[in-house]
């Protein structure tokens, strides 16, 4: 079985999905912080199409990655072969005002996580990183050999913190395999319409936004600088649709078996839109309800931000094969689902 911590949130949800799928049995931990239990029957009504799920195949548990004790138990009770590391606080904002926070959720869900991984003598583990690694990039495409640490907030540097501890971790005991997958922007939608990104209160990201000017919950989106380096003025960034990402983890897991080591793998298209090229092909798909007004740069932004995805196509064989038409087409259905 594979363990998926943060299993009910938005990545791990579909990563559930496409795990299940695949044939993999799945246990989540999930504290219900950032997301709800009715997922759990979302899952499931998405899977019984391909599978029968059981107790024995799909499980939850609520509580806490960095409970020792329940973890232990998880481990007791289940025969896990595999960790995917999902669960985090992860608003860039909030990290600001809340430091302490942050450090102790995401770091010491981590390193709880590998002792009583240790302890099982389980060492296949797969961490959810970010492009925020990379800070401003010095050019683009991204590759993983480019240096990581020039992050400027506590959430960012929680992943790049982890990233050398998960290296340190791999230096001293080698029996270990490590994937650490650095994820673009995630977008988009299951085609289901039953699962999605769900944010609570006023959306940060910029999907999850637009979707609720669409849906008429917000009045219009503000568009955060247009004099940046870039094509039409406006950031870019390297959208992933979450299908294709949850794929990922798939590809992941199948090369873990194979006894890979630790290994860092870019997850992104190479394709880089900007704010208004993605409010254009939302419009393509809504209609024309995504009104929009230009406004002063966000603190902290970046102008442009992509990935080279050549590693993991070549050593995992993961090609994203959503397009942008799809990304928007399934952010619409979710919300109007969910509205
Ligand atoms: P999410 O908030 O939807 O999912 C995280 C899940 O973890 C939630 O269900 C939450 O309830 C749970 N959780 C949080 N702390 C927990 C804890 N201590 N114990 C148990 N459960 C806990 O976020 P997501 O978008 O699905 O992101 C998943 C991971 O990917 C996170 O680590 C995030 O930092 C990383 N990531 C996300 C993005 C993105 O844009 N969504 C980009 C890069 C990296
Ligand atoms: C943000 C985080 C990053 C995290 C990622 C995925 C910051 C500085 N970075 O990245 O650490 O890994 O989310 O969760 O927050 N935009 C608008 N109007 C909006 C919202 C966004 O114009 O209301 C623009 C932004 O300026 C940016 C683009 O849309 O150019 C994407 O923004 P967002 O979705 O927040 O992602 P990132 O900033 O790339």
């Amino acid at each position: 079985m594979i363990l998926l911590t943060g299993g009910l949130g938005y990545i791990g949800s579909h990563t559930a999905v496409e795990l299940l799928n695949a044939g993999e049995d799945v246990v989540c931990l999930d504290n219900l912080s950032n997301s709800d239990i009715s997922v759990k029957d979302k899952i499931k009504q998405i899977v019984c199409k391909t599978r029968e799920l059981t107790d024995d195949n799909f499980k939850v548990y609520i509580g806490d990655a960095r409970d020792y004790k329940l973890v232990d138990k998880i481990f007791c009770e289940n025969k896990i072969s595999s960790v995917i590391h999902f669960a985090g606080l992860k608003a860039v904002g909030e990290s600001v005002k809340l430091p302490l926070e942050y450090y102790d959720n995401n770091l010491i869900s981590t390193i709880n996580l590998l002792e009583v991984m240790k302890k099982h003598g389980v060492k296949n583990f797969v961490f959810s990183s970010s492009a925020t690694v990379y800070g401003a990039a010095k050019s683009m495409p991204i590759y993983e050999n480019f240096e990581t640490g020039a992050v400027t907030n506590p959430y960012g540097r929680t992943k790049y913190f982890i990233e050398e501890i998960l290296k340190d971790v791999y230096a001293s005991d080698k029996s270990f395999n490590i994937i650490i997958l650095r994820y673009f922007n995630p977008i988009g939608a299951h085609d289901s319409g039953l699962i999605g990104e769900n944010p609570n209160g006023i959306p940060n990201n910029l999907m999850p936004y637009i979707s609720r000017v669409a849906t008429g919950k917000l009045e219009y989106l503000s568009v955060f600088g247009d004099d940046y380096n870039t094509h039409d003025g406006t950031g870019v960034r390297d959208y992933i649709h979450v299908v294709d990402l949850a794929l990922g983890h798939v590809k992941a897991v199948k090369k873990l078996k194979s006894k890979c080591g630790l290994k860092i793998y870019n997850l992104g298209t190479g394709v880089g839109y900007s704010v208004l090229d993605i409010v254009n092909a939302y419009n393509k798909v809504c209609g024309g309800k995504v009104k929009y007004k230009i406004v002063g740069r966000r603190p902290g932004d970046i102008d442009i931000c992509y990935a080279n995805a050549d590693k993991a196509k070549k050593e995992l064989g993961w090609v994203a094969e959503r397009n942008l038409e799809n990304m928007c087409k399934t952010s619409y259905n979710f919300e109007k689902k969910n509205k």
